[in-house]
């Protein structure tokens, strides 16, 4: 295995357990509500439609909260995340909410082979995901195999806008520190902690990220075949992405946004995509 899998790898299997025992990821009140959709779908909604029906696949599915949730609402979904511990707690998950939803361990570069070359009618991913992968060229084209013609590519993701900022300072000023564009050897990162409230010390805490510029995400996404049908940014993100300069919208008690002058900073954005018809 290449070292930087491995070493994201051993990052997510020790974070999965604090998540799944955390207020923030709400199991409990999947397994207490039947009708609870995570937060980040629900922000999706508006934007995802009606997913009733088909057959979707959530590449970095994590412990399986959206996934569920995209079941709940009436598709049929398999997640998929290179973490084993992930997907115990995503199957435990769906096994105490009854969710009919399978997980499967693979790369996300593995996934055509690893999900037996089945083609989806929706590829959902995204809050956190894009930046644990080298290469966002050969992820679009995965996600093309991945869809039938006219099967529909779903993201929402932080921007790379808001993954170039430093680290909040005192001064409130919002200072460009990180690559904006994707660069060959990723950045490496030693942090712990995580971005939910937890009082558990993680020590797998090295990891490689790589960002990807908004014109490079698209452009891959149009290079696999892909039509682009929209793409918004948001004044809002799905965690604390700068703690101490950040605040829940009013009346978004799921979201977080930048105190002072929000407008400055697009914080994620939303890619939808086609598979053109042959
Ligand atoms: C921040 S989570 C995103 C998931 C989801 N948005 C959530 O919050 O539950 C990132 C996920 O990507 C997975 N991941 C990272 N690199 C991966 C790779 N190369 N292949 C498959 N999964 C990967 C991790 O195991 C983790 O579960």
């Amino acid at each position: 295995m290449d070292e930087y899998r491995e070493l994201n790898r051993a990052f997510w299997d020790e974070r999965a357990p604090a998540h799944a025992a955390s207020r923030d990821y709400g199991l409990n009140e999947f397994v207490a509500e039947p009708e609870h959709l995570s937060h980040v779908v629900r922000f999706d909604l508006p934007l995802l439609g009606d997913v009733a029906g088909l057959r979707g696949v959530h590449l970095q599915c994590h412990i399986g909260t959206d996934t569920i949730s995209l079941a709940r609402l009436g598709a049929r979904m398999t997640g998929l995340d290179f973490s084993p511990t992930s997907l115990e707690h995503a199957r435990q998950l769906a096994a105490a909410t009854r969710g009919d939803v399978d997980f499967v361990e693979s790369d996300v570069y593995g996934a055509v082979d690893a999900l037996g070359s089945e083609q989806f009618d929706l590829v959902y991913t995204g809050i956190g995901a894009l930046i644990w992968l080298p290469d966002i060229r050969r992820w679009a084209d995965v996600v093309a195999a991945l869809l039938r013609p006219g099967g529909r590519l779903f993201v929402r993701e932080g921007h790379p806008m808001l993954f170039t900022l430093a680290d909040p300072r005192d001064d409130g000023l919002l200072v460009v520190e990180h690559p904006y564009f994707e660069r060959d050897e990723g950045s490496v990162w030693d942090e712990g902690g995580t971005y939910v409230e937890t009082e558990v010390v993680f020590s797998s805490n090295r990891t490689v990220e790589w960002n990807h510029g908004l014109g490079e995400v698209v452009s891959a996404v149009l290079a696999a075949g892909l039509e682009v049908t929209g793409l918004v940014e948001h004044d809002s993100v799905a965690w604390d992405a700068m703690p101490g300069m950040m605040q829940r919208p009013p009346g978004n008690a799921d979201e977080w946004r930048l105190v002072d002058r929000p407008w400055r900073l697009p914080h994620t954005y939303t890619l939808q995509a086609v598979k053109r018809q042959a």
